[in-house]
């Protein structure tokens, strides 16, 4: 675990740690989320001027029903903060516009496979949540289709300008997706995390607390600015 003063600093560590795997080669496929908190380490990322030719992404998860041109799309948000900036090879994301979500769900799972992630980015919900895996979710879920819980929709409230317009469903890569990564990279800023990151540090592996689940996989790198670990 790496504890910074701000969260600055400790986006740039993180940016720093994908510079390195990107320019050694060892990431040819970077897993990335949405969110506020990677919003730093994709502005390190863009003005870098990276080579990503070889580089292919995979988000975690994506809104049901809302087109790439929305603006509250994750689809969206990815074009806007890296993709129109950058050359990555390919860049994946759940299409939540698909008719069949079911085969939606079942065809992400084949580019996950096909990409097997080598450094996934990850964000915490406040209720301990990663992609959108709510707390409850089964350690052994792949891509699936998601009901939001109202904290969910209230945290994410703040991008929308009417309550009625946060959807309602989600597509998230599983939490057996999720530690199928080879390495996996937890931002966490600000006091309104630091219940969930010690839960996730310090609480029982249970799947009361999603992020408990990293504390059994092999390479994870939690990043925290002072205020999120403050309760450990
Ligand atoms: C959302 C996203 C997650 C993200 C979390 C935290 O629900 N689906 O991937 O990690 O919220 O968001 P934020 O970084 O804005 O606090």
């Amino acid at each position: 675990m790496h504890i910074f003063k701000t969260s600055d600093e400790a986006a740039k560590y993180a940016y720093e740690l994908i510079e390195k795997g990107i320019r050694e080669g060892q990431i040819r496929t970077l897993g990335l989320a949405t969110g506020g908190t990677p919003l730093k380490l994709y502005a390190y990322m863009r003005h870098a001027g990276l080579d990503v030719s070889n580089v292919t992404t995979v988000n975690l998860d994506e809104y049901v029903g809302l087109k790439d041109t929305d603006e509250h799309s994750y689809r969206y948000y990815m074009e806007k903060e890296l993709f129109s900036h950058m050359n990555f090879k390919q860049s994946y994301l759940p299409d939540g516009t698909a008719e069949d979500l079911e085969e939606e769900c079942a065809r992400y799972e084949r580019i996950l496979k096909t990409h097997p992630v080598d450094l996934q980015v990850l964000g915490i919900g406040k209720n301990g949540h990663i992609g959108f895996n709510e707390p409850g979710t089964s350690f052994d879920s792949r891509t699936h289709i998601v009901e939001l819980t109202e904290s969910t929709r209230e945290a994410n409230r703040r991008f929308f300008e009417r309550e009625e317009d946060v959807p309602d469903r989600a597509l998230s890569m599983g939490i057996a997706s999720i530690m199928d990564a080879k390495k996996i990279v937890l931002l966490a800023f600000g006091k309104s995390k630091a219940e969930a990151v010690r839960s996730m540090i310090k609480g029982p592996v249970d799947e009361a607390c999603p992020a408990s689940v990293l504390q059994m996989h092999p390479n994870v790198v939690v990043v925290a600015d002072e205020d999120a670990a403050s309760l450990l």
